[in-house]
């Protein structure tokens, strides 16, 4: 399978870090042209920071650039209480080197996805959609261009914000509408699947048993993590984010289904519910592929290997 062009827009939280690093371990198989950043679980100002400092951990030289310190519409809903003050308690990185590029994450993801030389160009999404609705509103000729988004969100079941939603889709629902009518093939990674993929104790250890620095940050990352994401009075938090990124490296880890997902825009209650029709009841067009099963030893055997490489 030839190599992809990627850029991955996030919010780091510490899932979101396990997946820049899994990407920034992974060049035969993803060339990642930049990594962008949103508000989400903590403000704007954190999340590019931590990107920052994850991409100096990971040794590379990939440019960083700040997006959305907000939703569209909605005010910010942040999550400190699962992720710290930092985002990413339990890292303990060294302040950054580097500054993020002058140029707004929506216009980088647009530059770098509709350039000519980039191959398979895939858009990864791991925390709310503002900069990708926004790329897609200034450069609706990316919807065209872009081989697929692969995107951490939503829910067939329950919640994890709200009885209905999804944290990412519960914090911009309408640029999460806008993103799945906007005609570009998705794939979607909903709390029904990254909660089969637990940070257990064994799997924790296993992690700091690799022994690089990026390993021991990510081991300190999802021991402070771990107990904090769980949801529905699981034993160990999902890993969520690197979900996405494990599935361009072997998508055989897990297996979904095309769907059609629509997002819940105005009720108060529903607000960023997804709305997965997994029975096609609609007899709308699929827009998704909705990933329900996954292999949790395989992901972990893979994001061990992955951590290895880095220093
Ligand atoms: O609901 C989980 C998602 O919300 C993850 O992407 C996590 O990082 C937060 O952004
Ligand atoms: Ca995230």
């Amino acid at each position: 399978m030839s190599r992809r062009t990627i850029v991955l827009d996030c919010d780091p939280g510490q899932d979101d870090a396990v997946a820049i690093l899994l990407a920034l371990a992974s060049p035969e198989e993803l060339e990642v042209r930049a990594v962008t950043t949103v508000a989400g679980n903590v403000p704007l100002v954190r999340t590019v920071d931590n990107a920052l400092r994850l991409v100096e951990l990971a040794g590379a030289r990939v440019p960083v650039h700040a997006g959305a310190a907000r939703p569209l519409l909605r005010p910010l809903v942040t999550a400190e209480h699962v992720h710290g003050e930092s985002g990413i308690d339990g890292a303990e990185l060294p302040p950054a080197r580097r500054r993020p590029e002058p140029a707004h994450a929506a216009l980088a993801i647009a530059r770098h996805l509709l350039d000519p030389t980039a191959v398979r160009p895939t858009l990864v999404a791991t925390g709310p959609l503002t900069n990708v609705a926004l790329a897609l509103a200034l450069h609706p000729e990316l919807a065209r261009r872009l081989e697929g988004i692969v995107l951490m969100g939503g829910a067939v079941g329950p919640g994890n914000v709200t009885p209905a939603a999804e944290f990412n889709m519960y914090v911009d629902p309408h640029a999460a509408r806008m993103v799945f009518e906007a005609g570009v093939p998705v794939t979607m990674f909903p709390l029904d699947v990254t909660h089969r993929v637990l940070v257990t104790e064994a799997r924790l250890a296993r992690i700091r048993a690799v022994g690089t620095r990026a390993a021991r940050a990510v081991a300190g990352m999802l021991a402070f993590y771990r107990t904090r994401g769980r949801t529905g009075g699981a034993a160990d938090g999902p890993l969520h984010d690197p979900c996405t990124v494990a599935w361009l490296l072997r998508s055989e880890l897990f297996r979904g289904r095309s769907c059609r997902v629509e997002v819940e825009c105005e009720s108060a209650l529903g607000l960023g519910r997804t709305y997965v029709d997994l029975h096609g009841v609609t007899g709308r067009p699929a827009n998704a592929e909705v990933m329900l099963e996954a292999d949790a030893d395989g992901f972990f055997d893979l994001l061990c290997a992955r951590l290895a490489r880095l220093d």
